[in-house]
């Protein structure tokens, strides 16, 4: 029998947990030959609440689901395990400064970047969802120096998956038909959903759907304010959506990518002029429980633009808490 694998996951109570509990259990990340072991992590006051996600793990009787434990004590829920999805953190509160969000949660990122740089096994892989999750996890790099490099990532999968979906509608074509789509920079709004490589059987998407104005004007904005219509027209975030790029992102990371390429946010190795270490979404590819980023890709006028738009906002983001 194959040992179970330890899983961190916090928010646990949340929104986003109560769709990828569920599915990380079911075997949607690891495979359905592996067992995993649930480390839910929340803050004290959360835990009533959590107990109820709880009984209802327990009473899915998920085959996979070796056991599960609970803590408000990161030290204690990253001991061992081999991977984490860092979801819970600070949302912003009624009459709080950007200023008092950024410093709420970088206080969360390093304690939880301190105690997986003592407490999580050398292998383990980290995915940050929670917002803002490119500067939470330079925080949480930064507060990890003993992890490898490339143990920490964060979100950009749901861009990623929300422009591969408007434009495989628009050409009309299956959803996997389109590869080597890059999303490039912060998950928020300024986020750049790059078609310029992308091809479908080898054709170039951009050719294929021959309408440029279309691209930037209703493309870009879509997936950009995609989040934004989603709370408008059910009232609620896109809870599901978002769990679900959180399982194709350690998914594809844990099994392999193949030849597709994925939208991770990494720390930056100097590529594209883009500052060293700052972890922004870039393309990539997934080998042997490795990340390979693309490289040498050239950027037109249009694309180095908006590179660079997302990145100084990532910089202005680092700027504000590399103060605190
Ligand atoms: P939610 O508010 O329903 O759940 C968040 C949970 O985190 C709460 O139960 C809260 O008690 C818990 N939490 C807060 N501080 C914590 C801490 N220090 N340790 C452990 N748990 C803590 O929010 P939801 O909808 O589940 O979203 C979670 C986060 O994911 C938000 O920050 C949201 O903005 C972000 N998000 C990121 C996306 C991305 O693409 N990167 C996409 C969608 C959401």
């Amino acid at each position: 029998t194959t040992a179970p694998l330890r899983v961190a996951v916090s928010g646990a109570a949340g929104q986003i947990a109560y769709s990828l509990l569920f599915r990380l259990a079911k075997g949607d990340v690891f495979g359905s030959g592996q067992p995993i072991h649930l480390s839910l992590l929340e803050i004290t006051p959360a835990l009533p609440a959590l107990r109820g996600v709880v009984m209802e793990l327990e009473d899915c009787a998920f085959p996979l689901l070796n056991g599960i434990s609970v803590s408000d004590d990161p030290a204690v829920a990253f001991r061992d395990i081999d991977a984490a999805f860092l979801v819970g953190s600070r949302p912003r509160g009624k009459g709080m400064e950007r200023r008092d969000l950024l410093s709420a949660n970088a206080a969360i990122f390093k304690a939880q970047g301190r105690a997986l740089n003592e407490q999580a096994k050398r292998t383990a892989k980290v995915l940050v969802v929670g917002n803002p999750a490119n500067t939470n996890a330079w925080i949480a790099i930064r507060h990890a120096p003993d992890l490898p490099h490339d143990a920490i990532t964060s979100m950009i999968r749901l861009d990623h998956n929300r422009a591969q979906a408007q434009l495989a509608a628009k050409a009309g074509v299956d959803v996997t038909a389109v590869e080597r789509l890059a999303v490039w920079g912060n998950h928020s709004p300024t986020m750049f959903a790059d078609w310029q490589h992308a091809v479908v059987q080898g054709r170039p998407l951009p050719d294929l759907i021959g309408d440029h104005a279309w691209y930037r004007d209703t493309l870009i904005p879509t997936v950009a304010q995609r989040g934004t219509a989603i709370i408008e027209a059910r009232g609620l975030s896109s809870a599901a959506s978002a769990a679900n790029a959180a399982i194709d992102h350690m998914r594809d990371w844990v099994q392999g990518s193949g030849d597709r390429w994925v939208s991770m946010g990494l720390a930056s190795e100097g590529d594209y002029g883009l500052p060293q270490g700052l972890v922004c979404g870039v393309p990539a590819l997934c080998r042997d429980g490795r990340i390979e980023r693309v490289r040498g890709l050239e950027l037109d006028a249009f694309a180095r633009r908006m590179l660079d738009r997302t990145v100084a906002e990532l910089m202005e983001e680092r700027a504000a808490v590399a103060d605190l």
